[in-house]
């Protein structure tokens, strides 16, 4: 699978890095290059590198790094194939069309979601189909009319075990697709048999509009009550929100419910801006999706202990991206599908205007597990309390909760604040220690899985990085390198691997630039790749001669590990090159 040099010339010329990272992190200029707030990790002081001369980026605080094309990669997440058709599609740019036939698993996602859409037009139309009678009532006893389920394209698996089968058979999709496609699978004799069978079904549609996967819910009590679309090549459950293809156009703030029932209800009851998790681990990526669409976000999970809990995570986790966070909190214990169904759309509306922000809701919680009438329950509060109000970054917020705590406790404001800051303080320390330790081991992890030798070879790695570096930046220098270093030289194989490349994407006449690497590289070599280029802006031609020298010395040092090996010749040699070591020092 390789895309035409021309084409990835231009597409990259179109999309310039400092332009497409723009439209995701705010920028500021400082000397030659830009910063701003790291996307990938959450910050508040910005360590998010641009270099318009090298047309890469690194994160200091994360190390994320690379070009263009692994940005796109990252921040929307897509695969190389896909991050380069996205960066297509942005400059008007075409795909050359026999690409995606080579891809095999490309072509496999798109028969899986050819599958996907055929399937769901064959529940709508079963819906409406004499045999769907039930499901269809099913789902008007619920409340929801027509018009929402035909906007959410409701459907119905009727009983039976080869509805799909059949009827994408007929269509010509083969069984390995369906079964890959989570549609279908395999039974012990080897054949096939439907997944959704005798349910009503809820189809996913990732913001691109594509049917993703599927939700089936008995009519019953029976068990389980849900069946849903496991990860395929064309789902990643981490990565997706159930109905942000319609919350994205409804403004920057979101409702988070539990399920895909809530979710109909409240689209239908005119909250179009709300989504579901479907799961309350709530991963980094869905924490960042919601980021990246909301800057409010009302939590409404059900009031029993399971979505208290989920509350709490939810909380915590998007708490740290900066956004308002609220929790809607429903009385009598029901779900918003049900709370609406009785109350109406203006009093959820109501509810929702009554929203408590995450601090006081917390603050809630606190006083529920100790009573502050009592002395060890005055304590605990106190104690609990001032942990949570620590992590609030705004001084008058933090004022304002200190007021509330003194009138609630009977304790004097500034002995609370006092408090909080000493807690703030500790706090601080310990997380700064955290990070540094975190950044130290995954910049070590990250460097011994991209290039495991660079360890045993200290010396050796870093001319050859410095020396890549250079060459990357300065294709002109390529030629003087190839001159004075012949690739066997190199001691480390990536950093070999990665030269010969270099010398032969020169040879024939292809442009050299970080950009094209991203095709044979991963996005933890990119950044390593990019990490060699963002120090090599001030080198000149002449470091070539003496990074090529470094490297010869420690290529015939390395055999030393193993003299028995080494021919008489290179004994010799190795004396010498010890003995020259020496006089310099
Ligand atoms: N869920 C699931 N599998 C189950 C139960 C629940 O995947 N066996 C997920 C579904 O995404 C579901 C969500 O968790 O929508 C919330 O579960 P629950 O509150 O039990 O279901 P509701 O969505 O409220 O469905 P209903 O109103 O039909 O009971
Ligand atoms: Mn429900």
């Amino acid at each position: 699978m390789a895309l035409p040099e021309s084409f990835l010339q231009e597409l990259i010329a179109k999309n310039d890095i400092e332009s497409v990272v723009s439209g995701y992190v705010s920028l500021k200029r400082r000397g030659r290059n830009l910063v701003g707030l790291c996307p990938f990790h959450g910050e508040k002081t910005a360590s998010f590198n641009l270099y318009p001369e090298t047309a890469s980026f690194y994160c200091f605080g994360c190390q994320a790094g690379g070009d263009v094309i692994t940005f796109i990669k990252r921040i929307e997440n897509l695969d190389y194939m896909d991050a380069v058709r996205f960066l297509a599609d942005r400059s008007g740019m075409k795909l050359p069309e026999y690409t995606k036939e080579n891809d095999a698993s490309s072509r496999l996602r798109l028969r899986i979601l050819e599958a996907n859409r055929e399937a769901a037009r064959l529940f709508h139309q079963a819906l409406y189909s004499p045999e769907g009678k039930v499901a269809l009532d099913y789902f008007h006893s619920r409340g929801y009319t027509d018009a929402t389920i035909k906007h959410f394209g409701l459907g119905f698996a009727p009983p039976g075990w080869d509805f799909l089968i059949k009827g994408l058979g007929d269509k010509g999709f083969r069984r390995e697709e369906l079964i890959a496609a989570f549609l279908a699978k395999k039974s012990q004799h080897g054949g096939a048999y439907d997944i959704f069978r005798n349910r009503v079904i809820i189809p996913i549609i990732d913001i691109r509009g594509n049917v993703v996967g599927f939700g089936g819910r008995v009519l019953d009590d029976t068990k389980p009550k849900y069946i849903n679309t496991e990860n395929t090549l064309a789902y990643v459950k981490s990565r997706n929100l159930f109905a942000l293809n319609f919350a994205k156009n409804a403004g920057r703030e979101l409702n988070l419910c539990e399920g895909y029932m809530d979710v109909i209800a409240m689209h239908q009851a005119g909250f179009t801006n709300t989504v579901a998790a479907l799961g309350t681990a709530f991963p980094d990526e869905q924490i960042q999706l919601i980021a990246r669409y909301a800057d409010r976000i009302n939590l409404i999970f059900d009031a029993d202990g399971a979505g208290q809990k989920a509350t709490r995570v939810a909380i915590e986790k998007l708490r740290k991206t900066g956004l308002d966070v609220r929790v809607v909190t429903i009385p009598d214990g029901k779900d918003p599908d049900e709370y609406i169904k009785k109350n109406g759309a203006e009093a959820f509306k109501l509810l929702l205007e009554r929203s408590a922000n995450a601090i006081e809701y917390r603050l809630l919680e606190i006083g529920k597990s100790n009573d502050i009438h009592t002395p060890n329950g005055k304590v605990g509060y106190m104690k609990e309390a001032t942990q949570l109000l620590a992590r609030i970054t705004s001084p008058v917020e933090r004022d304002v909760y200190a007021g509330r705590l003194s009138d609630l406790l009977g304790i004097s404001k500034d002995a609370i604040l006092q408090e909080i800051q000493n807690v703030r303080r500790r706090q601080q320390r310990t997380a700064e220690r955290q990070q540094l330790t975190a950044v130290l081991r995954q910049e070590s992890k990250q460097l011994r899985k991209v290039n495991p030798q660079a360890d045993a070879f200290t010396r050796a790695a870093n001319a050859e990085e410095s020396l890549l570096g250079t060459l990357i930046l300065h294709p002109d220098y390529i030629k003087r390198a190839r001159a004075v270093l012949p690739a066997e030289m190199l001691v480390t194989d990536f950093n070999r691997e990665l030269y010969e490349r270099l010398l032969e994407r020169e040879s024939q006449g292809l442009l050299v630039e970080l950009a094209f690497l991203a095709a044979d590289y991963d996005e933890a070599a990119m950044a390593y790749i990019s990490r060699m280029v963002k120090d090599a802006a001030e080198r000149v031609a002449e470091d070539i001669e003496a990074y090529a020298a470094v490297i010869r010395e420690e290529h015939a040092l390395k055999d030393m590990a193993d003299p028995a090996n080494a021919s008489d010749e290179s004994i010799q040699k190795m004396l010498e090159t010890l003995r020259a070591r020496k006089q310099k020092k």
